[in-house]
């Protein structure tokens, strides 16, 4: 499918290809004055935050601009994949599917040479990149959008995810790993034999790679869910110094290891939630080599709209087929803005039976381990629209008989309302769940007040143009 004269597989895989159609679109906003990437950069962004994607051509100390924005809005998303906005996590979750029915359907392709590596600058020098530093608290720079590619080293085979990694010199990084992550697996893994973890960190690599490395707990091989994605197979390009590819359409490419027994300070960094993810001794990086295209933009993300969407794009599907196959009233899941992507989710329903609201409750926690909280809101309602499920809510959500409180279930850290275990690694928070459903045999009393349905087009109105 051609778009704007830009092939979807290629809007999704090469970032220059997605700035280039966003530029045709008019979804490109250019910050031609020369910024300050510390604070200022961010600064800026956060006000054109959903405005449209925000190109930064002159980064004060650095020959590179820096592309903010790309995840803000889920219209311009859909654009890029070619879809309405609402089918994007479906073909997100069909890709997941095919790669799990066929996982080898696309032979991999490791090349000596790509775009990503058109420059092999002499002396790994991270203070040349034009790396933010974005809230006014954070403890550094940081590259907040970079996928980190790893081999697990008991297969060999590859495993990639997105982490913050903050600079602390020239040629040295820290970064955190959550609790349950893969590359928390491999690193203590090398540790324990004592040696370091390479690894290929990708800066700027489109959206298809970005959201496979988004996807947890997936394991070997899931960047081959970006190729089931854009229907053809992603190059990879060999490493120059470390034995892990990097996506050959890369911007930039840090190729570094991880430091076996290491810990240094790290943080604090303006995270998702909205709050300080603190300051801690976490794992270090050695940078060995940096390759960059010929004229690389550095992809950055605020912490916000452009992470909450990239954990309810990579999970709503997931959530709405694993509620549909027992819930079969079940016809819509959203994780809004206001739940920060990962704490709350709107489920829609179709006339359920009496009761089944409740399971429906258990079984969306159930599905989605980080959630805090779940409504459940009839078909009437835009789960879209944070008003009108608030409305609801008010309107429909009796506590006496619609609210699921289940004590002491597993948080997730960053989130401040949960209580860490003492070891730091895990916690423990309140759910609650809240049918927000008209009872069932009481529809009369909640209809809803509905107006004509008419085509503003077909009017003579002045003073207002129709979107
Ligand atoms: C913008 C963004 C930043 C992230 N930062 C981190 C991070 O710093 N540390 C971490 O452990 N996970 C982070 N994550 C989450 C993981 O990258 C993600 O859950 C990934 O799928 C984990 O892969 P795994 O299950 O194979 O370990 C981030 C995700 C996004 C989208």
């Amino acid at each position: 499918m051609a778009d704007e004269g830009i092939a979807v597989a290629d809007r999704l895989s090469d970032l220059n290809c997605c700035i280039d159609f966003l530029d045709h679109a008019g979804k490109l906003i250019r910050v031609r004055s020369e910024v300050d990437p510390v604070f200022e950069l961010a600064g800026i962004a956060r006000q054109l935050e959903g405005a449209g994607c925000v190109l930064f051509e002159h980064v004060r100390g650095s020959r590179f601009p820096v592309l903010c924005g790309l995840l803000a809005d889920r219209d311009t998303v859909g654009q890029l994949f070619g879809l309405p906005a609402p089918q994007v996590p479906f073909a997100i979750a069909d890709a997941v599917g095919a790669w799990k029915k066929e996982p080898t359907a696309f032979a991999p392709r490791l090349l000596e040479r790509a775009p990503a590596n058109e420059v092999i600058t002499a002396g790994p020098d991270l203070h040349a990149l034009p790396i933010p530093q974005h809230a006014l608290k954070d403890g550094g720079r940081y590259l907040d959008a970079s996928l980190v590619v790893a081999r697990n080293p008991l297969s060999g085979e590859l495993n990639v995810s997105v982490h913050r990694l903050m600079v602390t010199g020239r040629d040295r990084l820290t970064f955190l790993i959550d609790p349950g992550r893969h590359l928390g697996e491999y690193v203590q893994i090398a540790e324990e034999r004592g040696v370091a973890l390479e690894v290929s960190i990708c800066n700027g690599t489109g959206l298809a790679s970005w959201f496979a490395a988004a996807l947890p707990r997936l394991g070997d091989n899931k960047h081959h869910v970006a190729h089931h994605l854009i229907g053809r197979p992603l190059a990879m390009v060999r490493g120059q110094t470390v034995n892990v590819p990097a996506f050959a359409t890369s911007q930039f490419v840090i190729e570094a290891e991880v430091l076996p027994g290491l810990r240094e300070e790290e943080g604090p960094f303006g995270e998702v939630t909205g709050f300080y993810g603190g300051r801690d001794r976490r794992w270090v990086m050695q940078v060995k080599a940096i390759t960059h295209r010929e004229h690389p933009v550095l992809h950055t993300v605020l912490s916000g709209p452009e992470v909450w969407n990239t954990v309810g794009l990579t999970a709503e599907a997931a959530i709405y087929r694993a509620l549909k196959a027992r819930h079969p009233e079940v016809t819509a899941v959203f994780l809004p803005p206001g739940g920060c992507g990962f704490y709350q989710a709107v489920v829609q329903v179709d006339s359920p039976a009496p009761g089944t609201c409740q399971e429906i409750l258990r079984d969306t926690f159930a599905a989605f381990r980080s959630l805090q909280r779940a409504v459940v809101v009839d078909r009437d309602v835009d789960i879209f629209d944070p008003v009108d499920v608030e409305w609801a809510i008010t309107t429909r959500f009796n506590p006496d008989t619609g609210m699921l409180i289940l004590p002491g279930e597993e948080g997730h850290i960053l989130n401040p309302m949960v209580t860490m275990a003492e070891d730091g690694k895990s916690g423990t928070v309140t759910k609650v769940g809240m049918d927000a459903t008209v009872p069932p045999g009481d529809e009369a009393r909640f209809e809803r007040v509905l107006y004509q349905p008419v085509e503003l087009r077909d009017y003579d109105i002045s003073g207002f143009t129709p979107r």
